[in-house]
């Protein structure tokens, strides 16, 4: 494993934390991704916006070229495994590597088991779950080959409890974080780091649909009394995507404004 931390310096004298690195982004089309993305650019990454939606994921790749960044759009259902393989080659034939894999693309599907269909279960597991599975199956050749490689999934704070209305989504979640301690123990002899964001309630389109009192009930939840946004749920991936993290595996990082740290649920 490369343990220096390389941090560059831009000419104006800012810190570039992702210099000269590649990252793939699921979900990069809106959101927690698209910030990620404009984000990971900023800092020196050339980025593969990969999202399902492909209008979404060329207003991110022309948002990051008008900063300057480069980034190329993908278009991708993360549940599908040929999807995935694409996403991959894209970056590896694009860019010419892949540094950095960030599985963020998420949905959920609200409803008591009793009413949830099957193949709302199916979707919601595939989504969230499976698409980290896929995404790993296939970087990690190609990361194991550079002998280097962070990997950062996207968990929830419904992984830590039973969040009424929830099932698929808590189930998902849940097993996103065990899935990343698994898969970070494997493959730490080859010089690649998996770690997890766990996000609390956050401002983006996912919650633009959560009724007034939810959402006040939901931001009670969250010591410090507010929605997070997604710059703050940003720079924890970054970290975690970066080599100031060169000593961190297997971890999930919680920003979640307090919620997990006292009495949670609905
Ligand atoms: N917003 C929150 O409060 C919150 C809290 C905890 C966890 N999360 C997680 O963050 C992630 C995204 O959240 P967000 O708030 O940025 O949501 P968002 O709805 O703004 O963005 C999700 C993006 O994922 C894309 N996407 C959905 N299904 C896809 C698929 N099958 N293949 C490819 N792309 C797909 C969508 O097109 C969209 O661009 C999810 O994993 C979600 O579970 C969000």
């Amino acid at each position: 494993m490369d343990t220096k931390i390389r941090v560059s310096t831009q000419a104006r004298g800012a810190v570039v934390r992702l210099k000269d690195k590649v990252a793939v982004i699921t979900g990069a089309g809106s959101g927690i991704g698209r910030t990620a993305a404009e984000t990971f650019a900023r800092e020196g990454a050339r980025i593969v916006v990969a999202d399902r939606n492909p209008s979404s994921a060329a207003a991110t790749v022309e948002a990051i070229k008008k900063n300057g960044g480069s980034a190329i759009s993908v278009e991708v259902d993360v549940s599908k495994s040929a999807d995935v393989q694409k996403m991959i080659h894209v970056g590896v034939e694009g860019f010419g590597q892949i540094d950095i894999l960030y599985n963020h693309a998420g949905i959920n599907r609200p409803a008591r088991a009793t009413d949830l269909s099957e193949e709302d279960w199916d979707l919601v597991l595939a989504t969230n779950l499976k698409s980290v599975f896929l995404g790993c199956k296939y970087v990690l050749p190609h990361m194991m080959s550079r002998g280097r490689g962070a990997i950062v999934n996207t968990g929830g704070t419904f992984g830590f409890y039973g969040r009424p209305d929830y099932p698929a989504y808590c189930a998902a979640k849940g097993a996103v974080h065990n899935l990343t301690k698994q898969i970070a123990l494997d493959y730490a002899p080859h010089g690649i780091r998996v770690n997890a964001v766990c996000p609390g309630f956050i401002d983006t389109p996912m919650n633009s649909t959560v009724p007034p009192e939810a959402r006040a009930a939901i931001i009670k939840t969250q010591p410090l009394g507010r929605p997070g946004r997604a710059e703050e749920v940003v720079a924890a991936a970054l970290f975690l995507a970066s080599d100031e993290a060169s000593f961190v595996t297997g971890t999930t990082l919680l920003v979640d404004g307090g919620q997990l740290s006292g009495r949670h649920g609905a």
